[in-house]
């Protein structure tokens, strides 16, 4: 069945207990498979994810002329294959589906010289403008121009170039990153995004051969190297630090005790420390990060901040953590505009909380109701399945196409620790 028409029904249950294992990033697979446009060659990723999304950048890739083939079961492993025909057009039946897929801009322009590109979609959260994308690139050489909805860039070669970005975009950051491997001469990225997952991709590229220093801290100095001085490798998907935190969320709102095998703590020590403030006992070990919950937690306030902060993406999560605890909590958020768009849904339920431009008001109430709702992207999706794991009766959640973009078996895996849910 397609997945837009499926459902998922969460019923209250005890408190979550056992271990669950985390897979790979999409926020940083789907980066990495657009970085294979790089090279020619046969390149292996594993801890790949089993998401939606991952067949949608390889579907991307497959139109430009990329091959892949996907063993979700065998340790995640997706084999890309670029036999060097490079179209260089990513078209709009593709793109308008996912935001990663502008990443392909960097790497096919460093490449080829040339690309269209149709402007992104991905998460309906307001407007995601690319001027910064574009003005790093302008500064190294290439020129836009805008085609039918189609941007088209051009650059012979490009060249190195000081870049300060005024805010650190993860994606501006990515793009000219990749397109910096081949230009002639040194970029020097300033206020550079440091999440892990672009720590993820310049070790990846380093390995392939690219030359950068200071991946995971806020400049990064990339010397360009030539064209065939790349090599394919095989490269593991760093875990992601979101669905983990969807983990220790579920133990969070059920009492439970939870082990979430393969979470790095050093990727999420802002989130960790603020749980703890909530009252949740967070142990790191040696393979993952160990959680126990109190009866109820406390109420915190917090802002949404590129990393080292605490991520736009957690926000659902600990929305909905705040919407059970004890006391009130002020949420800001940074970001997106549009990012509060999945309170209605938790009103539903019977949450209490009150938004005002970028600010949420969440006063803790004693019980969740559950109630029919619907995902308006990938994390509320998630906050919506957590939500329904503390609410009293049945929540029934639509929109599970977006859950699945983002989530590898959720529902297996919240079942596998004690969780009342199935998908129909
Ligand atoms: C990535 C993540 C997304 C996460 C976000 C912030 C992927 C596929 N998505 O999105 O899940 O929520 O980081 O952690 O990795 N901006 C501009 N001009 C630009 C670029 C960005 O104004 O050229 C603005 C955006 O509209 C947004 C903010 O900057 O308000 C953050 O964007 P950015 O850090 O680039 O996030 P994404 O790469 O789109």
């Amino acid at each position: 069945m397609d997945s837009g028409a499926e459902v998922i029904v969460v019923r209250h249950a005890g408190p979550l207990r056992g271990e669950v294992t985390v897979p790979g990033a999409k926020n940083s697979v789907l980066k990495l498979m657009a970085a294979t446009l790089l090279t020619d060659g046969v390149t292996t990723l594993t801890n790949v994810p089993d998401i939606a999304d991952v067949a949608i950048m390889g579907d991307l890739l497959a139109a430009i002329g990329v091959g892949w083939d996907w063993h979700p079961t065998d340790r995640g492993t997706l084999v890309l294959t670029n036999g060097g025909q490079i179209t260089p057009v990513a078209p709009y039946e593709l793109v308008e589906r996912i935001r990663a897929s502008i990443n392909v801009l960097g790497p096919l322009l460093t490449r080829c010289g040339t690309v269209t590109l149709s402007l992104p979609g991905g998460d309906d959260f307001g407007s995601r403008p690319i001027d910064m994308h574009l003005a790093g690139l302008e500064a190294m050489g290439a020129t836009f121009e805008l085609r039918k909805g189609d941007v088209v860039a051009r650059a012979e070669r490009l060249h190195g170039a000081n870049i300060t970005f005024e805010f650190p975009s993860v994606g501006a950051t990515e793009n000219i990153l990749t397109a910096a491997v081949f230009a002639k001469g040194t970029t020097v990225i300033d206020n550079a995004a440091r999440e892990p997952e672009i720590s993820d991709l310049c070790n990846y590229l380093v390995a392939m051969g690219a030359d950068i220093e200071g991946g995971g801290s806020s400049t990064l100095v990339i010397h360009g190297v030539e064209r065939d001085s790349l090599r394919p490798v095989t490269h593991e998907v760093v875990p992601d630090r979101i669905q983990a935190a969807t983990y220790i969320a579920a133990a969070a709102v059920t009492g439970g005790e939870v082990v979430v095998i393969n979470a790095r703590p050093e990727h999420m020590e802002m989130p960790l420390r603020r749980f703890a403030e909530m009252g949740l006992t967070i142990t790191p070990q040696t393979n993952g990060i160990a959680v126990w919950a109190p009866e109820r937690m406390r109420s915190i306030d917090f802002a949404t901040l590129p990393y080292p902060g605490i991520a736009t993406d957690y926000k659902p999560l600990i929305v909905t953590m705040l919407s059970i605890a004890s006391g009130v909590g002020i949420v800001t958020e940074n970001l997106y505009p549009g990012r509060f768009r999945y309170v209605e849904e938790l009103l539903r339920l019977g949450a209490d909380i009150s938004t005002d431009g970028h600010h949420a008001v969440v006063r803790g109430v004693a019980q969740l109701s559950g109630a029919p709702v619907r995902a308006p992207d990938i994390r509320a999706g998630a906050a919506l399945v957590i939500a329904g794991l503390a609410a009293e009766g049945e929540t029934v959640i639509s929109g599970v196409d977006h859950i699945d973009r983002g989530y590898d078996d959720l529902v297996g895996r919240l079942a596998r620790l004690g969780a009342d849910i199935s998908r129909r």
